[in-house]
Order: structure tokens, then sequence, then C-alpha cells
């Protein structure tokens, strides 16, 4: 089983690559699991896979609180799981570690991969260029095929490169600050050019965009994720004016 969250694409590339490579097909969206209050049933010898962003140096909020609370039936014989992260993933090992010792459960191994980044909602904070997003993209298709072989032997460990520095700080301090007072929908906007498509709420992870009047209209439930702004065809979403002429990135299939 492969449970997944991804926002803009790129961890929902590096689920699909394993479950594939691993010719696992069993992949569980997590916000659709939480949604449904899926129980997780295993058989014998069924290993799990959990894969998402690094959010604030951590797991996602709603993917710790998923793997704190949904009932498992009968326990994996292998975890493992797989982060993308623009830059660093602080304690994300740790913090995940935590969250399924609430089940009884201990983590095997534990990958990192470096993707593009796509958190532009402070001053500062900006795209990697194409080229840069290109390098991290194809070093991580390769970094990929190391983890496979890994996971199929069921190695165990930490096989994270990319925990950087301050950790503590990053990981424990700044995490809560940023929940606290950096993750709303309330500064988004939409222009004039909109056109009505409904793309942005059908990509919403959190189901949060529902269209009124041919504009899309934000329910308080969101985790800027920021696929609404990423891919919306007209570039009409903005996050105040932290987002304005900064571009949009999301995971095309065919890179
Ligand atoms: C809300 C939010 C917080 C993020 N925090 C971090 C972070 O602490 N460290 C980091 O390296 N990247 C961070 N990123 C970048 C993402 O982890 C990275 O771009 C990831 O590959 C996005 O995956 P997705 O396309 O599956 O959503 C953050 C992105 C978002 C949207
Ligand atoms: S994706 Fe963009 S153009 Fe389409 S409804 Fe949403 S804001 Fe409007
Ligand atoms: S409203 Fe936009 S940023 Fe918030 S969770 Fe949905 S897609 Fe992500």
């Amino acid at each position: 089983m492969i449970l997944w969250y991804s926002g803009c694409g790129n961890s929902r590339f590096v689920a699909d690559t394993l479950s594939k490579e691993l010719a696992d097909s069993n992949m569980i969206f997590i916000p659709d699991a939480a949604r449904q209050g899926m129980a997780l049933e295993f058989g014998p010898d069924e290993s799990l896979g959990i894969v998402f962003p690094v959010y604030s140096w951590s797991v996602p909020k709603l993917v710790s609180e998923f793997l704190r609370t949904a009932g498992f039936k009968g326990k994996p014989a292998y975890i493992f799981a797989a982060c993308t992260c623009g830059d660093e993933t602080g304690l994300t090992e740790k913090h995940l570690k935590k969250d399924l010792s609430k089940q009884g459960l201990e983590l095997d191994a534990f990958f990192s991969f470096q993707m593009p980044e796509t958190y532009i909602n402070l001053p500062g904070f900006k795209l990697d260029t194409p080229e840069n997003a290109r390098r991290k993209t194809e070093s991580t298709k390769a970094s990929l095929k190391d983890a496979v072989v890994l996971i199929k032997e069921r190695a165990k460990g930490g096989f994270n490169k990319l925990k950087g520095g301050s950790s503590f700080l990053k990981s424990n301090i700044l995490k809560p600050l940023f929940y606290g007072l950096l993750i709303t929908d309330r500064k988004f906007r939409v222009s004039d050019d909109c056109i009505g498509c409904g793309i942005c709420a059908k990509n919403c992870p959190l189901r949060n965009i529902t269209i009124e009047n041919d504009r899309p209209k934000w329910n308080g439930h969101c985790t800027n994720c920021m696929s609404c702004y990423h891919r919306c065809p007209r570039n009409a979403i903005n996050f105040g004016s932290a987002t304005q002429g900064k571009g949009q990135y999301y995971f095309k299939q065919e890179e």
C-alpha cells in the first residue's frame, strides 16, 4: 500500500514511480482516506509506503493527523517514507516516527528527494529557475532508482541527505508559527482574467474551493499547497501581493 499526498504533483510523481517500480498498485490519497474515515487493512507481508511533500520542515499537518488517527487492521511488514522538498527536510523523519509511534508502528526507512519549489507566499520565496527545476527533477529520477532497490531489499535506515542545519529551530519553533500565522486562504484573490473553468476547484486536494458565479470561492480549510495558484490557466489567482509576478509551476507528466 502506498499512502500519498501531493499539492502540486511533485510527490504524486514520486508515489506513481514507486507504485510502478514496486508493482504496488494499491495507492491511497490521504485527503480522500481522511474524508471517508477509511481503515487501512494489511495482508500478511504487505508493506506500507508514505509519500508527501515537506511543509515547514516537517510532515504536513493533514498527513500527521491522518497517520495518528487512522484505523489500522493488521500491521505492515515494512514501512518506508519518501518525502519531497524544495531544499531541506529538517526534522521531518523524526516527526514522522513520532506520528507512527502513536499507532505502535515503526518507520523502517526514510528517503528524501529535492523537487522544484512550490511555496512562494512570503517575500524572498520564489520558484526555481527552469534549469534548477529540471536539475532537481532529473536528480530525483536517478535517486529514485537507488531507493527502489533499497525498498525491494527492505533495507532499514535513514537515507535522508537533505536534513540541513538549524533543524530544531526550523522544525520545532518555526513550524507552529508558520501554521498559526501564515497558513490561511483569506489572502487569495482572483482577477478579472478568470474564465470560471473550475480547474482550481477540481485540483484542490482538500476540496476547499467552490465555483460560485463563475469565480472560485475559498472556504477556510486550506493548507496552502498552492495547487490552485499554480494550475490556474489564466494565472488569475494571487495570494495577497506576495505571489504577484512570481510565475507558476506544477509537475507535468511529460517532464
Ligand atoms: C506550505 C508549504 C511549505 C513548504 N515547506 C517547505 C520546507 O520547509 N522545506 C522545503 O525544502 N520545502 C518546502 N516546501 C516545498 C515543497 O516541499 C516542495 O516543493 C514539494 O516537492 C511540493 O510537493 P507537491 O508538488 O507534491 O505538493 C513547502 C511547500 C509548501 C506548499
Ligand atoms: S482555474 Fe483560474 S480561470 Fe479557472 S476558475 Fe479557477 S481562477 Fe478562474
Ligand atoms: S485552496 Fe488552493 S492552496 Fe488551499 S488547499 Fe486548496 S488548492 Fe491548496
